[in-house]
């Protein structure tokens, strides 16, 4: 990583901060797919996620850490010798790597979650930072809600941490509980107490919860601080984390105001990376969102349309070009060739070896007999199904029938499916057509759960968008998720719901190769 002064490491953790707050957790896939767009992206550090935490999280981290070679992989670990021997395991392929850990340091969380006093914590961490530079030289150590923590305890622990061989420092707004002079005036008075601070690079890592975590993380390299743990599209616990798109643009189009600070983000590859972001976890973002929502460049009031008109700098000040969106809706048709897709794939920022051409091709064609005109947007679609499906899914439809109408006729549906190199076939009835659909789901997977949510929306612009299903379902306790996309929104409906049934079932694989056995998949006509 660059040593210039100026630079402001982006210590990116939508993996880690992002992920724990999703509704449902991202496949292996999925984070790859998302580690990746990020290294693109230009990001200096990707928190992969929690090694200890599952068994799940630990493959993730093994995986991005042996994929990336520009961005350095972090996993996160408690200040116990555990945690962070797990880290330094999930992250050993990684020629650089880091391994963040951390403790909580405001009197709230040492008194009454860690029950402990503040020289217990300083000595775990001391410890867990030592067991770290065993595995990596980059050792990060956070004092979590150091926002609300006394600056003398502090003070204290951050020297403890460097002459330990913490190399970066992150002071937390865990609760984004401070105002940004407040931050920005705990960043300087560290840089100004501690003794051994020019031997760690100082970070902020701000919390959303009043809205300050932008203000705060900038006002805070104003002060000093020279790395920023953020998220994209704001991703993260509660109100979220800093958002990437903000303070990687602030600090480019306010750089004279910053005194020079930079960052390595590509910012044309801005709206690309929140795109993919969204549509792999499924977090829709807000139109109103600053950088990336759909409404951050449209004008709509006259006397602001008349100005843009004359001269767009009226009231725009960065150009949507600049954060790379190109304003250009591309469209193929069913005469459009292999190449076509490609180039447009290109643009989007999908490189050739991402995807099976040929594939693609086969389905972009089905497509376009059906709908006509196939836009981008519905190009990244298909590619996203295909990947979906690559998951070494348990169950993949093969083909749907449903007869429903009015005049009490009852709905009734045929489903064949997939279970490995099989097919299954069963019917059943419902109350409407999308019941009767997965009625007859549940009887050929034997898996039963209860479905808490299905929202249907379209994908696209006009009368010929793709329908999105979006489903979530209750199994053991826990939440999982679904979505499928198509012109039909019954099969939609269908790939939602198997989409779903099959995270339920990574979840009971997960759970049989802890006990070291093997899940078999229950027989039609059996229930889980
Ligand atoms: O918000 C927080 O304090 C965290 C730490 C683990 C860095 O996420
Ligand atoms: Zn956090």
């Amino acid at each position: 990583m660059t040593q210039d002064p100026d630079h402001i490491v982006i210590f990116d953790t939508t993996l880690r901060d992002g992920e724990q707050a999703l509704h449902q957790s991202l496949s292996l896939r999925q984070k790859l797919q998302i580690a990746e767009a990020l290294e693109e992206l230009g990001v200096d550090v990707i928190e992969a996620g929690f090694p200890i935490s599952s068994e799940g999280d630990f493959q993730s981290v093994k995986a991005i850490a042996g994929t990336l070679t520009r961005s350095i992989p972090c996993g996160l670990a408690r200040a116990l010798e555990k945690d962070v021997e797990a880290c330094g395991e999930a992250l050993k392929l990684a020629p650089r790597r880091r391994i963040h850990t951390f403790i909580a340091t405001s009197e709230i969380h040492v008194r009454d979650k860690l029950r402990k006093d503040y020289g217990q914590i300083r000595d775990m961490a001391v410890a867990a930072i030592k067991c770290a530079t065993k595995y990596t030289d980059d050792v990060e150590f956070s004092c979590e809600d150091a926002g609300r923590t006394p600056l003398d305890e502090l003070c204290r622990m951050v020297e403890a941490a460097i002459d330990a061989g913490a190399t970066t420092i992150n002071i937390p707004d865990t609760v984004g509980y401070t105002l940004p002079a407040e931050f920005g005036g705990i960043i300087r008075h560290l840089k100004n107490t501690v003794p051994n601070i020019d031997k760690a690079v100082l970070s902020v890592h701000c919390h959303n919860d009043l809205g300050m975590a932008t203000a705060n993380s900038l006002t805070a390299i104003q002060n000093g601080a020279r790395q920023i743990e953020c998220c994209m599209n704001g991703l993260g616990e509660r109100a979220g984390n800093c958002s990437l798109e903000e303070v990687a643009a602030a600090i480019h189009l306010r750089r004279e105001y910053l005194k020079g600070l930079k960052t390595g983000i590509h910012l044309e590859k801005i709206a690309r990376t929140a795109n993919i972001v969204s549509k792999i976890t499924n977090e829709p973002i807000p139109a109103h969102k600053a950088i990336v929502g759909s409404n951050a460049f449209s004008h709509s009031s006259g006397i602001h349309q008349d100005g843009v008109l004359k001269n767009r700098e009226t009231y725009e000040i960065l150009t949507p070009e600049s954060v790379g969106f190109s304003g250009n809706v591309m469209h193929m048709t069913a005469r459009s060739g292999r190449h076509m897709i490609k180039s447009c794939l290109d643009q989007m920022g999908y490189p050739p070896d991402s995807y099976n051409l040929s594939e693609l091709y086969k389905r972009f064609l089905a497509l376009a007999d059906r709908k006509g005109q196939v836009y981008d947007y519905d190009l990244e679609a298909l590619l996203f199904s295909m990947r979906q499906e690559e998951d070494d899914e348990a169950f993949v439809l093969d083909q749907f029938n449903v007869v429903s109408g009015s005049g009490g006729v009852i709905p009734v549906a045929s489903v064949r499916l997939f279970a490995g190199r099989r097919t299954r076939t069963e019917s059943a009835y419902g109350n409407g057509p999308v019941d009767a659909i997965l009625n007859t789901i549940v009887r050929l997977t034997g898996i039963k759960t209860k479905l808490l949510t299905y929202k249907i929306e379209a994908n696209g612009e006009g009368r010929d968008a793709l329908g999105r299903v979006n489903v979530t379902v209750e199994y053991d306790n826990r939440i999982f998720h679904g979505m499928g996309l198509s012109t039909d929104i019954l099969e939609a409906s269908a790939l939602a719901y198997i989409n779903a049934v099959n995270a339920v079932v990574r979840h009971l694989r997960v759970q049989a190769a802890r006990k070291g056995k093997t899940f078999k998949l229950p027989a039609i006509g059996t229930l889980l």
